[in-house]
């Protein structure tokens, strides 16, 4: 019997930090919700730990600025816009399916370019953001990753994260 009390509790606990894990923390300081009651654009990660950057909602798709690109940067931002852009934006800034890729999260720092390679190889599990996993985007070449990690790299250093 105290074993079944014990799964049970050990049930519940498990269950109420699924509900954490999925409602919070990261509730927008303005209340501005997909329409979930949940906020997409702001990440999961512990602001203490991280620091504030890594916290910060995603900016808005016009907030960001768009340098003139490298000849590997424009290419790679065409690779990017047939492989990735359906869920991370024009621009890298985020939709509805995936999250901004310029985002202080993804600075080189704490995802180097092997991350990049490893999630279009792999796919990525949820862990970041509600967005659910990166399926393995079909028929990404070696070098439209490097394109693509290029173009990205430009994006970010033009937006301040580095
Ligand atoms: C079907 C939607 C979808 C497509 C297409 C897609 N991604 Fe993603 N990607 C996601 C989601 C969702 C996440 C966030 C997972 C999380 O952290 O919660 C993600 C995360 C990432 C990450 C972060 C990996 C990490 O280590 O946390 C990188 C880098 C990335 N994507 C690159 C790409 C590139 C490059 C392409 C195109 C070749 C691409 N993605 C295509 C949905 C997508």
């Amino acid at each position: 019997m105290a074993r079944i009390l014990a799964a049970a509790a050990a049930l519940a606990i498990v269950a109420a930090a699924a509900v954490w894990v999925q409602t919070g923390p990261g509730t927008a300081a303005d209340g501005t919700t997909a329409g979930t009651g949940v906020d997409m654009r702001t990440p999961m990660v512990n602001s203490r730990m991280h620091g504030a950057a890594d916290a910060a909602r995603a900016k808005d798709p016009s907030e960001i600025i768009v340098p003139k690109f490298s000849p590997g940067g424009a290419i790679g931002e065409i690779a990017f816009q047939n492989s990735c852009a359906a869920c991370h934006g024009t621009n890298a800034a985020g939709s509805d399916s995936g999250p901004p890729l310029v985002h202080s999260l993804y600075r080189p720092g704490h995802h180097p370019d092997e991350s990049v390679i490893r999630a279009v190889r792999n796919g990525v599990p949820a862990h970041h953001w509600r967005f659910g996993d990166m399926p393995v985007p079909g028929d990404v070449s070696d070098v439209d990753i490097a394109l693509i990690t290029q173009y990205m790299r430009e994006l970010q250093r033009a937006n301040g994260i580095q």
